[in-house]
């Protein structure tokens, strides 16, 4: 039977601007190009746990507009389990993104319905079933830290990807497991609990490195590295989520740490070759053919 994962967190959809450079303040530039498609850290992270091979919950908020109605038949698409998804009387949340030559990009936010997330005893349940929460910080604080110490005090295993960064309150470090950042969410994290070894936070801790690859550090083991294939890189929006939703499934099929970690550095590389976010998250086919390819 396949793992079970549950996704607490945002779901957005996402306006996709690709331009020559970011424009300075003042500045009107011309876009190439746009794209409307499903985004939002936490439902990105559902779909690719989802397309990875999970069977997947995923508890957010959607507004009761167009926006909603695309979201919630696009995770009825992917297979994911919306019973824990409420609609209310608010816009769904929103991101306008710009993306610049080499994929790199700039995000803002507007969370509409994402504000609204919280945790209701019928998501206990949902939690309490599965054998991994992922989670991320698009949503209020309180709602991930209490998904979380609901998910410890029920034996699931608690993923948090601290993106994008706020200050983490210690219920949450405490009932962490893994805790997944990338170099700039590791430096501010450092900074603000002015540890200089974020394994005194939590027991596993996975770096990612963006084309580089990830590092996984487990207390007391040596770090793992994978490196990532290099690739061309289209739109690198969603690869930090397609990331973490393979690493979700990988950790809950019980891989071993060097091959969770190339499951999940796979997944990530594909969807950088792809536009937008949900668009281009791979599914368990393509990281295996994939995977295959690079071990030739
Ligand atoms: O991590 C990428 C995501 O960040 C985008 O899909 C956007 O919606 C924002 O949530
Ligand atoms: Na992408």
């Amino acid at each position: 039977t396949p793992p079970r994962v549950v996704v607490v967190g945002s779901a957005n959809v996402d306006e996709v601007f690709a331009v020559q450079a970011i424009p300075a303040p003042g500045e009107t530039i011309l876009s190439h190009g746009v794209m409307t498609a499903r985004g939002g850290k936490g439902q990105n992270q559902a779909v690719a746990a989802a397309r990875a091979g999970a069977s997947t919950a995923f508890v957010g908020c959607l507004g009761s507009d167009d926006f909603g109605r695309l979201t919630l038949a696009g995770l009825t698409e992917d297979s994911i389990d919306t019973d824990a998804v409420r609609v209310i009387e608010a816009p769904t949340g929103r991101a306008l993104i710009a993306v610049e030559p080499g994929g790199e990009n700039t995000i803002i936010v507007e969370a509409g319905a994402n504000a609204d997330v919280r945790i209701r005893p019928e998501d206990r349940a949902v939690i309490a079933d599965a054998d991994v929460l992922l989670a991320q910080l698009e949503i209020p604080i309180d709602s991930v830290v209490e998904a979380a110490v609901s998910a410890r005090d029920s034996g699931t295993l608690v993923i948090v990807n601290a993106a994008p960064m706020a200050a983490l309150p210690a219920a949450l470090l405490d009932a962490t497991d893994v805790l997944v950042v990338n170099e700039l969410e590791a430096q501010q994290l450092r900074g603000a609990t002015g540890v200089t070894n974020l394994l005194d936070l939590v027991p596993v801790v996975v770096l990612t490195l963006g084309s580089k690859g990830a590092i996984l550090q487990r207390r007391e083991k040596a770090p793992v590295e994978v490196p990532a294939p290099i690739v061309d890189v289209v739109d690198a929006t969603g690869a930090g989520d397609t990331f973490c939703g393979a690493l979700a499934v990988a950790l809950a099929e019980g891989m071993p740490d060097a091959e969770a970690l190339r499951f999940s550095v796979t997944a990530a590389s594909l969807s950088v070759q792809r536009a937008g976010a949900v668009p281009s998250i791979p599914t368990r086919a393509e990281i295996a053919t994939e995977l295959d390819r690079i071990a030739d």
